[in-house]
């Protein structure tokens, strides 16, 4: 097979979708791999690291969709990728498509095959192809937290970590999965009090095995409301696949929040998990 390594168009994605022993890996079983050049940059590797395990470079977008078959991508594709796909394509990558129904029509007046990263799904319901950036996604989500409680970002100058004569953080995390599981480990190891609401009982003992700092509850809606009230930080990272984010707070339960404490949506890719959530990007 043909296939097609584009580079990524979206603000400030610097991913790129094959790594150069992951392409040589597919040329050596007899595939023809294609980059467009510069493509690797962003995540470090130069095209001549791709040339030497014999991919070949397109001059731009236009070749490389030209070449391919096969498109392998990181993000959905945007205005200037879209131009480039055809029917006869089978389009590989994340594709959030229940929050994005205009790309949807998009993407079925054109006719080519799509297959989400995101929905790629194991017998027992992991999602390995979405695992490793949700737990990126739950770290960040954080680190970016953390972040935005300093004074100077528009915080209420929260050490969540607590300090002697002052009262630990309070960190809310709807979800235990990958993403909201990493978010609560790392809050929980930096000596925050954390609260993660689940509904699965394996990912709640998870939860619980994290240390004495973390509390699993069920999301009952007054639990929710009263955890959410105190808290300083709070992290959305639910997912029911292939769906859109189920909505864990309301309009009145944000409002409801203390000046200064910080929201952080991870679920924004599939529709947002917060009633007011919309997607943005930092530039
Ligand atoms: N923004 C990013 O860069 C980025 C990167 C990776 C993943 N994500 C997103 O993060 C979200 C979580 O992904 P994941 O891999 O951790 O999923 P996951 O399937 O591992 O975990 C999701 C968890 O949410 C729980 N859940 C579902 N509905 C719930 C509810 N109403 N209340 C409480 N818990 C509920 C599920 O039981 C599950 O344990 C997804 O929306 C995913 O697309 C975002």
């Amino acid at each position: 097979m043909r296939i097609g390594v584009p580079k990524e168009t979206k603000t400030l994605e610097g991913r790129v979708a094959l790594v150069p022993a992951a392409a040589g890996d597919l040329v050596k079983r007899g595939h023809e791999v294609w980059l467009e050049q510069g493509a690797g940059l962003k995540s470090g590797f130069q095209d001549e690291q791709y040339a030497q395990l014999g991919v070949r470079i397109a001059p731009d977008a236009a070749a490389l969709y030209e070449k391919g078959e096969m498109i392998v991508k990181v993000k959905e594709p945007i205005a200037g990728d879209l131009q480039h796909l055809r029917r006869d394509h089978v389009l590989f990558c994340y594709l959030h498509l229940a929050a994005e129904p205009e790309l949807t029509r998009r993407l079925l007046e054109i006719g080519l095959t799509s297959i989400a990263f995101e929905t790629v799904e194991l017998p027992n319901g992991d999602l390995p192809l979405l695992a490793p950036m949700s737990i990126i996604a739950g770290k960040i989500a954080t680190q970016v937290g953390t972040t935005l409680l300093h004074m100077p970002q528009g915080g209420k100058g929260k050490l969540l970590g607590g300090l002697p004569s002052t009262d630990r953080g309070r960190v809310v995390v709807f979800g235990a999965g990958k993403a909201g599981g990493a978010s609560a480990a790392l809050a929980a190891a930096g000596g925050a009090n954390v609260t993660v609401f689940e509904m699965r009982q394996d990912r709640m003992d998870e939860m619980m095995r994290l240390g004495a700092n973390v509390t699993a509850l069920y999301p009952y809606h007054d639990e929710v409301a009263r955890e959410v009230a105190a808290a300083d930080l709070v992290i959305g990272a639910v997912l029911v696949t292939g769906a859109k984010a189920p909505r864990v707070l309301t309009r009145d339960m944000l409002r409801g929040m203390q000046d200064g404490s910080v929201v952080v949506d991870i679920s924004i890719d599939q529709g947002g998990c917060f009633e007011t959530s919309r997607p943005t990007s930092l530039k």
